[in-house]
């Protein structure tokens, strides 16, 4: 299948265009490179063999997209990852937000309609759940996200869910849990831009002396040992499970399913430390700070829908995923 992939040269996205490929689909990238770069492309080049049909520009921009369509009218699939995703930057600039997560998939929606795309997969995230107590299963009520990027992950679940009932088009909602981890190759991997927000990335750049001592935000919360427990999910593990996921939009009567992407096994901060030593042999320097705003206590997925309905369950171990992230942060040396 021809397979549109808005945010491919990203994180997830270039991963997701490995495994397309090696499933035996053809995608066909469009990325304005605003939190990427060219070299994932290579990246990707290396592992596959060959570079993925790009476009530069923006999913927004229906000169691009109309131009992509004009050309390959035989695409059948969009998996569609481009959005804007810190937490913090969206609290200071939500409009910038509202326009690239909300805006824009409402016009890649609506061209849509004029094509032959028969699949549809949403990036979403366990941000919609809210505070809520885990396992988080999919029959739960979307909850309160505490920022303005959580709002655009559940307004566009809902965008969907309405555009769903009136489409011929099937819709896939993964609600991702916590991606981590790199390509084995050490080809492709998380660039984040500046000082991550992120666990696993800050992490890595502090065990490599980049970056200050790690900051455990809190450890007074109600879980084994004080600190925050979530759902780290290698990023190759959820790269299959949109092929999954696209195949079930093929196959399946309903129009709009979603399914959460994560292990099912809960980890805390401390415990990742802990493994990260035990894999690698490296100590992260940290020190212990208060609550971060916004933060829930524990989070961890329940993975029965997705196990049962796409038959995808996680090959990578929490080991073998900070290994992968350790390989690809020195490679960026
Ligand atoms: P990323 O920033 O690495 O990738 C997003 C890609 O989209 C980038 O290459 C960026 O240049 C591109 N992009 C952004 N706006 C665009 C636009 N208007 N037009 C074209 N390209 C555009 O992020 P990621 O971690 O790979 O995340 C992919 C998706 O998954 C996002 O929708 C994100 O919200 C969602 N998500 C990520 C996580 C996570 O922890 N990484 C968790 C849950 C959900
Ligand atoms: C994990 C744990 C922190 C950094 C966020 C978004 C979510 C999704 C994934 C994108 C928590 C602790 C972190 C640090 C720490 N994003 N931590 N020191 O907050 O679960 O989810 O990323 O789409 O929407 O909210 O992930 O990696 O930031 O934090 O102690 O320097 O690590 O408090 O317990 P989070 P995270």
């Amino acid at each position: 299948m021809k397979v549109l992939v808005t945010g491919g040269a990203g994180y997830i996205g270039s991963h997701t265009t490995v495994a397309l490929t090696e499933n035996g689909h053809t995608p066909i990238i469009v990325d304005n490179l605003s939190n990427s770069q060219l070299s994932a492309l290579q990246g990707i080049a290396r592992i596959t063999g060959s570079e993925p049909l790009f476009y530069k520009g923006s999913v927004g921009d229906t000169d691009v997209l109309s131009q992509i369509f004009a050309e390959h009218p035989n695409i059948e699939g969009v998996i569609h990852f481009a959005a804007f995703k810190a937490v913090g930057e969206s609290i200071e600039k939500p409009l910038t937000y509202y326009q690239n997560n909300i805006s824009n998939l409402i016009s890649l929606l609506s061209l849509l309609q004029t094509t032959k795309v028969k699949s549809f997969v949403f990036s979403s995230s366990a941000t919609v759940y809210g505070d809520q107590a885990p396992p988080l299963t999919e029959k739960m009520s979307r909850g309160v996200p505490t920022n303005p990027y959580g709002n655009t992950k559940l307004m566009g679940e809902m965008i969907i869910e309405d555009v769903s009932k009136q489409s011929s088009c099937a819709f896939s909602v993964l609600r991702y849990f916590n991606p981590i981890g790199a390509h084995a190759s050490g080809c492709i991997g998380e660039l984040p831009l500046g000082p991550p927000a992120n666990l696993i990335p800050y992490l890595t750049q502090a065990a490599a002396t980049l970056r200050p001592p790690l900051t455990i935000h809190g450890d007074d919360y109600d879980t084994p040992d004080g600190t925050g427990v979530r759902d780290y999910i290698h990023v190759c593990d959820l790269a299959d499970a949109h092929i999954k996921a696209l195949e079930h939009c093929t196959k399946s009567a309903a129009h709009y399913s979603i399914f959460n992407v994560g292990t099912g096994r809960g980890t805390s901060v401390k415990e990742v430390i802990t493994g990260f030593k035990e894999m690698t042999g490296v100590s992260v320097p940290h020190t212990i700070g208060p609550r971060r705003s916004g933060d829930v206590a524990s989070s961890w997925a329940s993975t029965d829908k997705i196990t049962s309905e796409l038959h995808w369950s996680p090959q990578h171990s929490l080991s073998e995923s900070l290994e992968s992230a350790w390989k690809w942060q020195q490679s960026l040396k």
